[in-house]
């Protein structure tokens, strides 16, 4: 891959010294004090000030009335599925999954820890194309999939790349429907969505709301996340089955299933650390999308798209696709991938090749669900009705599917916010000589 670095369209490039991450943490020193106060005042584990005042801080940003700060984005979207599954259909017997039996609608492109929580409480995902103008649900998949499975209750949908969905619409088909939202906000913290006329944060917007402070978001604590909720009732449970599930009397006595998903107070210092500089991380991130969008002015290229009347992303991530007649012939198998370099085209995997070999992260698009080997299986539903078996030997046609397209020709881009504008113009001009 480094013999890129030898070809000639990218004569005069050297690589960088030090490496262009995707999206790395950012500190700002405040991390530090909160860390070393917990541990000062000997308040490690799973209590203390550094949580409550997250908690409150979250609570402050995103308009809910109830956040519970939890180990992981990924444990908030388990709490938040269980949650919601028993309100639908009860509780299950503690060796059964609460959403046996069950389907549930779920957003194909996104990061699969969106949809695990489905199969961790046996249910089945039914997956819901992508539609191009967010990168998210498809309203018209999702009305498709109601009439296709009218008895489904509960909708799991992500804000890939924070990046918010059409919330306005997919609320009012759950609505028609009876069904639940858990929203997946762990990309899209501080993006925000109009709703009824009024600005909604991503994570207020549904019935049950999930963050993540990941390594890699916009906000860290190194790991963690929050469940977002109006109910006090929905918090405490979520709080007490994410502490082992612990009735109230001075032995330990369970009733529920139990889990070890709270959040540490030495985490939460991280987190509180980051929280007031969310707004000026979003702001670095937002120029960096729009610089590379001016930077590919003449690229056969596009960048990620967003809802612009009825949304204000937190650009995460900036991504982008290349127009077809610019795509370069590629193949992707299961694991590995060939590519050709063609004069004036390019493919995703070629620019990705590029980057690495001057030192710098970009990444594929979310690989759909629908296409995942572990739920090759699954139903899946396009605003034209069912994505799977599309193709007749006998009749000619074409196969409608939003999110392999995006899959097949979209990136991430290097979106970290300590890169310099120096440093992001070589990546522009890495990726403008892909296509030389
Ligand atoms: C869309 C999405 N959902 C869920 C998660 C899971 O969050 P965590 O890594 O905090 O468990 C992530 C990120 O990691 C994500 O990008």
């Amino acid at each position: 891959m480094n013999e890129l670095r030898k070809d000639p369209r990218f004569a005069g490039i050297g690589p960088f010294e030090k490496k262009i991450w995707l999206s790395s943490p950012t500190m700002h020193g405040d991390e530090l004090s909160w860390i070393t106060d917990a541990i000062r005042k000997n308040w490690v584990t799973t209590i203390g000030e550094n949580i409550d005042a997250i908690e409150q801080e979250v609570c402050a940003l995103t308009g809910v009335k109830y956040a519970v700060a939890l180990a992981s984005g990924t444990s908030s979207l388990h709490l938040a599925v269980k949650l919601a599954a028993e309100k639908l259909y009860g509780r299950a017997r503690p060796d059964k999954g609460t959403l046996e039996g069950q389907k549930v609608f779920a957003s194909d492109m996104t990061f699969d820890a969106s949809i695990n929580p489905i199969a961790y409480e046996d249910g089945e995902a039914v997956f819901i194309d992508t539609e191009p103008g967010t990168w998210n649900m498809c309203p018209d998949a999702l009305r498709r999939a109601f009439g296709q499975y009218p008895g489904v209750r509960l909708v799991v949908m992500a804000h890939v790349y924070g990046t918010p969905a059409r919330m306005q619409e997919i609320k009012d088909i759950c609505a028609e429907h009876d069904a639940l939202i858990v929203e997946d906000a762990a990309e899209s913290l501080g993006a925000e969505c109009l709703l009824g006329g009024k600005w909604i944060q991503t994570g207020a917007a549904g019935d049950f709301g999930c963050i993540s402070f990941n390594g890699n978001k916009i906000i860290t604590g190194s790991s963690g996340g929050m469940f977002l909720t109006d109910s006090k009732e929905d918090a405490d449970k979520v709080r007490k089955w994410s502490t082992q599930s612990r009735e109230a009397a001075s032995w330990y006595q369970h009733e529920e299933v139990g889990y070890n998903y709270r959040m540490s107070n030495l985490i939460a210092g991280t987190v509180r650390g980051q929280l007031p500089y969310l707004k000026e991380h979003i702001a670095q991130k937002k120029a960096i999308w729009e610089r590379y969008e001016k930077g590919f002015d003449e690229l056969p290229v596009k960048m990620n798209p967003w809802d612009r009347e009825k949304s204000r992303p937190n650009f995460w991530l900036s991504c982008m696709t290349i127009n077809e007649e610019a795509m370069a012939p590629s193949v992707r198998g299961e694991r590995d991938c060939l590519y050709r370099s063609e004069s004036g085209k390019s493919s995703p995997d070629e620019i990705l090749d590029a980057l690495r070999a001057f030192n710098a992260e970009g990444r594929p698009i979310w690989k759909p669900m629908h296409l995942q080997p572990i739920y090759r299986m699954n139903a899946f539903v396009t605003a034209r009705g069912s994505g799977r078996g599309q193709t007749n030997a006998y009749i000619e046609g074409e196969t409608f599917d939003v999110g392999a397209d995006i899959f097949r020709r979209g990136l991430c881009l290097p979106s970290d916010n300590k890169m310099t504008p120096q440093e992001q113009d070589k990546i522009i001009e890495i990726i403008k000589r892909c296509f030389s």
